[in-house]
């Protein structure tokens, strides 16, 4: 199998500085030499360029950086656009979730229902209206389905990328008062920490598994290391206690490697600056070896 990895050294979308070494982390941790192990074709196609303004101002904007944002994201569209038309596997690494945006424009073009997975404390829900924060990575998810600023909504030339019904949202546990609207308003698939706790993980992916072979062509991964407990992952900007833990994180891996159904994965928020000894990169890593199928060869 072939897969083409793509760095995305952005922390533009959020407030906390060091996300942009969130490739390097990742690198260091051993990601390709993980996949080569695993016999992968990967192609390392570097970092993609992030214009940086030499003072981030800390301005009171509704979309905080909003241009290099964009620009960063246009790059990125267009590159996963490429290298899925060639046939391979597109493996993003942030970099802030803000990149998300640029991922799904570049993926979803290529599938009739692209289903997606929002492995995340967060909903990242929120439009430019609804933010707390002004903080773009709290609004992928939204603006994938349409929703926001049209610079935003519109990357790539082509909206919506996502239908609401293709969603589902596991490890919530930090959701703002809009997002909780949205997520009623449209019926998205949430399972929040209480219903992991009730059901277990197991059943949370069995389900998820199920309900995405009947329903779409092709499902993205989004990744989010905040998704886990902090304990576990502390690298990250956002935390939020009560994650998931390492192994229930583990399985959910291992059960969409069996389940052959990944088409493309982006690992995102991993900030080296907040973390012990690269302990969150090399948790990434892990998750990274058990979805693409070390348990199974
Ligand atoms: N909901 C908060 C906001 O909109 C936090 C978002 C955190 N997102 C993330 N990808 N870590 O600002
Ligand atoms: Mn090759
Ligand atoms: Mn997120
Ligand atoms: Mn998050």
């Amino acid at each position: 199998d072939k897969i083409s990895l793509i760095g995305v050294p952005m922390d533009l979308g959020q407030s906390r500085r060091g996300v942009d070494m969130g490739p390097s982390a990742l690198r260091y941790a051993g990601a390709i030499e993980r996949l080569q192990n695993l016999n992968f074709d990967i192609h390392d196609l570097g970092d993609i360029p992030i214009n940086r303004p030499g003072v981030i101002e800390d301005t009171d904007s509704k979309l905080k950086n909003l241009e290099q944002v964009i620009e960063a994201n246009e790059i990125l569209a267009k590159m996963v656009d490429e290298e899925i038309k060639k046939d391979r596997f597109p493996l993003i690494l942030g970099g802030d979730h803000s990149i998300a945006i640029g991922s799904l424009a570049g993926i979803s073009k290529h599938y009739e229902n692209l289903g997606v997975i929002w492995y995340d404390a967060h909903g990242d829900l929120n439009t430019s209206d609804t933010s707390p924060s002004g903080n773009i990575h709290g609004m992928p998810l939204a603006a994938s389905l349409g929703l926001g600023h049209e610079r935003l909504t519109n990357l790539y030339n082509y909206a919506p990328k996502i239908k609401p019904e293709n969603i589902v949202i596991i490890g919530a546990r930090s959701l703002d008062p809009g997002e909780k609207d949205l997520i009623k308003e449209l019926g998205i698939k949430v399972y929040t920490m209480h219903e992991i706790d009730r059901l277990g993980m197991s059943k949370v992916l069995e389900e998820t598994i199920n309900y995405f072979k009947e329903h779409t062509d092709g499902v993205h991964l989004s990744l989010d290391l905040d998704g886990l407990d902090p304990t576990e992952a502390p690298g990250v900007g956002t935390p939020v206690l009560g994650g998931m833990t390492y192994r229930e994180s583990h399985l959910a891996m291992e059960m969409l490697a069996e389940s052959n159904m990944i088409t493309s994965l982006e690992v995102v928020e991993v900030n080296p600056i907040l973390d012990e000894k690269n302990k969150t990169a090399t948790l990434a890593v892990g998750l990274m070896g058990s979805l693409f199928g070390e348990k199974l060869k």
